[in-house]
């Protein structure tokens, strides 16, 4: 196998984030506080990183699209803070209905 194909998403729930993993390395990362309002559970996604050695390769929209299917297959919502996360919503709409806008209460809970 070559190039990017080996690189797998998962989620670590225990660390509260999704992961990408090249054998047992993980080369990137988004990061998500847990959060539940009157509507239901949702999760503040806060930072994104891919290693320098792994930048420019579409490794982090790989991540998001995981992190958000992800997310909607656990029926729950999302607030946007990670720049790039909300980059990746602008471009892939699809993931519209589960969007909750920053508060103010979300953005106390980001480290
Ligand atoms: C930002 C970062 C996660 C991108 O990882 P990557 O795997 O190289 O990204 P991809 O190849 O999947 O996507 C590149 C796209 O991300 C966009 N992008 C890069 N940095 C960005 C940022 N800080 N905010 C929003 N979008 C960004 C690029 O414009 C590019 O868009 P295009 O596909 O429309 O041209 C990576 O460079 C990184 O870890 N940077 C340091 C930490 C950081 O700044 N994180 C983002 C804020 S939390």
């Amino acid at each position: 196998m070559t190039g990017t194909a080996a690189i797998v998403a998962r989620h670590n729930p225990e660390w509260h984030r999704y992961e990408l993993l090249d054998g047992d390395a993980v080369i990137g990362k988004t990061l998500y506080v847990p959060f539940e309002d009157a509507a239901g559970p949702l999760r503040i996604f806060y930072h994104t990183r891919i290693d320098d050695a792994y930048a420019g390769q579409g490794l982090a929209s790989r991540l998001a699209g995981a992190a958000l299917d992800g997310t909607r297959q656990a029926r729950m919502r999302l607030v946007p803070v990670c720049p790039y996360i909300k980059a990746y919503l602008a471009k892939h709409p699809e993931y519209g209905d589960l969007v909750v806008a920053p508060r103010p209460e979300h953005l106390a809970l980001v480290p």
